[in-house]
């Protein structure tokens, strides 16, 4: 079943997609994808792989910098870099030493509740109960097997790049979500890969100057977890927009 056809991923309640309007256009995908977390025991050609990654090149980045590198895997080295992680984090829980916090260490309101919301939402779409440190460790750490997605991708850039050329790997990253949507896969981008950038910088043997942001998991959904259908809100446009002169 690919994510075009899945009514149900239809997320936004105000919204009615107008008539003929294509249920692959950039408005319905934004409204429909969500982050994919269980995934079908199904290969993705390289073909597919490929054709995303040339789509989402097209991405605009300031002065046309471009400044983003991916890696992409599959079989045996995808294992071979989850087991890579889980043993760097089995010594290390709290993750490497970076350069780049994920997230400020006192997040304010509201993006503190609102992180709070996402978590709780996830670990009651697998009845995992809020005291249930073990449990809820166990499910993050499902992170680091790509959420069982048969591609992993990791998206790097280079370490003296600054906060405009994060923002364009950004945009890149999304392009990627978006044209993986299109072709009816489902992701994750993954924060959480950031814990052993490190490892994988080495693992890879790219240079010191570089440094890898983030992961994403990529295959087909598997619609029958419950993981899957989990469902985000999103603020309203007068909560975060000013207009004048209109
Ligand atoms: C840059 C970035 C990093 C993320 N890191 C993680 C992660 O490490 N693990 C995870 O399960 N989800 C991760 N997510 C997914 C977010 O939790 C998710 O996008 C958010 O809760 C909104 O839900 P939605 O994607 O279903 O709309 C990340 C998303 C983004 C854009």
């Amino acid at each position: 079943m690919n994510i075009g056809s899945q009514s149900s991923l239809d997320t936004d309640p105000n919204w009615a997609a107008p008539d003929g309007c294509n249920r692959k256009s950039v408005s319905n995908i934004l409204r429909s994808r969500a982050s994919v977390r269980a995934y079908l025991d199904r290969e993705v050609p390289f073909e597919t792989v490929h054709q995303i990654l040339d789509t989402a090149r097209w991405s605009p980045s300031g002065s046309n910098l471009q400044p983003w590198k991916v890696i992409v895997v599959a079989g045996e080295e995808r294992e071979r870099v989850s087991r890579l992680a889980r043993q760097a984090l089995a010594g290390n829980p709290a993750g490497e030493d970076s350069d780049y916090p994920v997230a400020p260490d006192n997040l304010a309101s509201p993006f503190r509740e609102r992180r709070s919301l996402a978590a709780q939402q996830r670990y009651s779409a697998v009845g995992i109960s809020r005291d249930d440190a073990a449990g809820r460790a166990a499910f993050v750490e499902r992170n680091y097997e790509f959420w069982g997605a048969p591609v992993g991708l990791l998206f790097a850039t280079c370490r003296n790049f600054g906060h405009s050329q994060w923002a364009h790997l950004g945009m890149f990253i999304q392009s990627v979500v978006l044209a993986a949507s299109e072709q009816g896969l489902g992701c994750c981008v993954q924060e959480a890969w950031a814990k052993v950038r490190e490892t994988l910088r080495r693992h890879f043997s790219l240079p010191e100057d570089e440094v890898i942001y983030c992961g994403m998991a990529l295959g087909y959904p598997d619609w029958s977890q419950p993981i899957n259908s989990v469902r985000t809100s999103r603020e309203d446009v007068a909560n975060f927009t000013t207009f004048l002169g209109f």
